[in-house]
C-alpha cells in the first residue's frame, strides 16, 4: 500500500546535523513530533560542508537530480540520513554550501546567498516531485526557504504532480528577509507576474520571506505573542501592510523544548543530574562552573547571571553592557556564551578584564557550554527587543534557572513574571538598561529567601512546552488548508 502523501519540512538547519540558533534545535524536535501525530513526514535540507553527522549514517540516494536554476541544467545530488524514523534528504551542491559557516562570515553576507537560497528551495520541489507520493503539505521555515512557495504557486496550475500541494510559511524570526537587488529577481526563473507589492517585491527588492508571506497558503509564527506583534509597525519590519492583509491566515504556534536535549537530570555535560526535588546537583555545577572559569569563590553564596545567545542588538546584550556597573553593584556574577557583532564581542571582553573573577566570556558557540551554563548559573538573563518565540528561557526554566526577561513576543508567553501566582521568573516592561537592573534586584531579593526561591524554580522545572502540543497545533493548520494528509 502506498504511504500517505508526506509532509516535507524544508530547512536550512535541523539539529543536530546543522545548527546556528533556535531554528535548528525547532526542526531538531518538530519531525518526529509531527510523526507521532501519526503524519507520514519527511524534512529536505542542504548537505553542508561543515555539517555534522550527529552519528546518524548518510548515503547518497540520487545523483544527479535535474533543478535547472537559474536557467542552465544544473543538478544536484541527494543524500539521506534517517532521523529518528523520519527521512532527511540532504540536498548537495558544494559550490553552494560547501562553506566554513552557514549564511555569513564576519565581514557579512555571503554574496550568493539569494542564488543559494533559490536554488534550495527550487531542489526541494524538484525533489517533491521525485517522492513516491508528491507531498500533500510543503513546509517551510523563514527566509531561507520561503521562495519554494512563490516557485510552488505559480507551478501548480501546470503541474498535475503538485496540484494538490498546500504550502505553509512560519517565520521563526522577521528581521532576517532575505533582501536582494532586483535583477537576481530576474534570474530567479519566478514569472513577472510575481513582481509586485502583493508579490516578492519590497521598495524595489527582491525579498524572499515576502515571496512566502504572499505566496504560502498559510502563515504560522512561533507564538502567538509574536503572531499579534507583527501586524504592527513596531515589530512587522515594514513588512506589517502584508502581513495584515493575510491575517485570516496567520497563526501563533508556541514552540515546544527538547527535554530529550535540554535535560539537567540526564545531560551528559553536567558534573551531577539534578531535577525538581533534588536540587543538590544545581549547587554542584555551579561550583564546577566557577572553578572552570576562574570565578570568585565568594560567587558560591551569591547570585551569578548567565547569557547566552547570539550578540546582537535583537537579544539587549547591548542593555547588559549598559548595564554592567549597576549590575555588578548588586553583588553578583555574570557569565556570558555568545557570538556575533565584533563590537559587542569586544565590548565584553573588555568588561571581563574590568571585573575579573566576576565577570566571565567566551566569544564562540559550544553547545556544552550552553549546557553547562544553563546548570551552573541562579538567573537567566534575556532582554531581548523582539522574541518571536525564545527557546533559551524555557531550557532555563527546566534547568532551574529562572529568567530575568522583556516582557516581549514568546517571552511573554513562556513566562509567569513574579509576584503573579505560580510565578517562575520575572519581566520588565521596555528594553532599557535601568529596568533590566531593576528586574534584576527583584530576583536577586527573593533569590536571597531560600525557600521562595526554590518554590520559584521547582514552578519553572515542572513547567513543560511540549512538542506534542505545538504538532497538534500545525496539524489543524494542515487540516484546515484540506491537506490529504
Ligand atoms: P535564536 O534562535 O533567536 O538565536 P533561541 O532562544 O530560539 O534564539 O535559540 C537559541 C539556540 O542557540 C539555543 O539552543 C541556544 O543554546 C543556542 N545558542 C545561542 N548562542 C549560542 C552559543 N554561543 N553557543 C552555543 N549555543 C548557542
Ligand atoms: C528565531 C527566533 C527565536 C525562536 C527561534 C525558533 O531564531 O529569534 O525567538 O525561538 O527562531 O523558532
Amino acid at each position: 500500500m502506498p504511504s500517505a502523501p508526506p509532509v516535507l519540512l524544508v530547512t536550512s538547519e535541523i539539529y543536530p546535523f546543522s545548527k546556528t540558533g533556535g531554528l535548528g534545535d525547532v526542526l531538531g524536535a518538530l519531525p518526529a513530533a509531527l510523526a507521532r501525530q501519526g503524519l507520514n513526514v519527511a524534512v529536505v535540507t542542504p548537505l553542508y560542508g561543515r555539517m555534522s553527522t550527529g552519528g546518524h549514517p548518510i548515503h547518497l540516494v540520487r545523483p544527479g537530480v535535474p533543478v535547472g536554476y537559474p536557467w542552465a541544467p544544473i543538478t544536484c545530488d541527494v543524500y539521506m540520513a534517517n532521523f529518528q524514523g523520519v527521512p532527511v534528504y540532504f540536498i548537495d551542491r558544494a559550490e553552494f554550501f560547501d562553506r566554513r559557516y552557514y549564511y555569513c562570515t564576519h565581514h557579512g553576507d555571503y554574496f550568493d546567498n539569494c542564488e543559494r537560497f533559490v536554488f534550495l528551495a527550487r531542489a526541494a520541489l524538484a525533489w517533491a516531485r521525485r517522492l513516491e507520493t508528491p507531498p500533500a503539505v510543503i513546509h517551510l521555515h523563514d527566509w531561507q526557504t520561503a521562495v519554494a512557495a512563490a516557485f510552488l504557486h505559480f507551478a501548480r496550475p501546470k503541474d498535475p504532480l503538485l496540484a494538490d500541494t498546500r504550502c505553509v510559511l512560519t517565520i521563526h524570526n522577521l528581521a532576517f528577509q532575505g533582501r536582494f537587488a532586483s535583477r537576481l529577481f530576474e534570474t530567479s526563473g519566478l514569472p513577472w507576474e510575481a513582481w509586485g507589492m502583493d508579490g516578492v517585491e519590497f521598495y524595489g527588492d527582491f525579498n524572499l520571506l515576502k515571496a512566502g508571506i504572499a505566496y504560502a497558503d498559510c502563515i504560522t509564527t512561533v507564538s502567538p505573542g509574536y503572531a499579534r506583534e507583527i501586524v504592527t509597525p513596531e515589530f512587522g519590519c515594514g513588512l506589517e501592510g502584508i502581513l495584515g492583509r493575510r491575517k485570516g491566515c496567520l497563526h501563533g504556534i508556541l514552540n515546544g523544548a527538547d527535554y530529550e536535549v535540554w535535560d539537567p537530570g540526564a545531560d551528559r555535560y553536567l558534573p551531577m543530574p539534578y531535577g525538581p526535588g533534588s536540587l543538590a546537583g544545581k549547587q554542584v555545577c555551579k561550583e564546577h562552573l566557577i572553578a572552570a572559569y576562574d570565578l570568585d569563590p565568594a560567587l558560591a553564596r551569591r547570585p551569578i547571571l548567565g547569557f547566552i545567545g547570539r550578540l546582537r542588538r535583537q537579544k539587549g546584550i547591548d542593555l547588559v553592557l549598559a548595564a554592567m556597573d549597576e549590575l555588578m553593584r548588586l553583588n553578583v556574577g555574570l557569565v556570558v556564551l555568545g557570538e556575533g557583532n565584533l563590537e559587542f564581542e569586544a565590548r565584553l571582553a573588555d568588561m571581563a578584564e574590568r571585573y575579573p573573577g566576576r565577570v566571565w566570556a567566551h566569544i564562540g558557540y559550544t553547545e556544552e557550554m550552553a549546557h553547562y551554563i544553563q546548570a551552573g548559573t541562579d538567573i537567566f538573563l534575556m532582554p531581548s527587543r523582539y522574541e518571536p518565540c525564545g527557546l533559551t528561557q524555557m531550557y532555563a526554566l527546566r534547568f532551574g534557572t529562572p529568567p530575568v526577561a522583556t516582557a516581549v513576543g514568546g517571552l511573554r508567553d513562556t513566562i509567569v513574571p513574579h509576584p503573579a501566582p505560580g510565578a517562575t521568573g520575572f519581566t520588565f516592561d521596555a528594553p532599557d538598561p535601568a529596568r533590566l537592573v531593576e528586574a534584576v534586584g527583584r530576583a536577586v531579593a527573593v533569590w536571597e529567601d531560600a525557600p521562595a526561591w526554590q518554590a520559584l524554580q521547582e514552578r519553572g522545572m515542572r513547567t513543560a512546552f511540549s512538542w506534542d502540543d505545538s504538532a497538534q497545533g500545525y496539524l489543524d493548520v494542515y487540516r484546515s488548508l484540506g491537506a490529504k494528509i
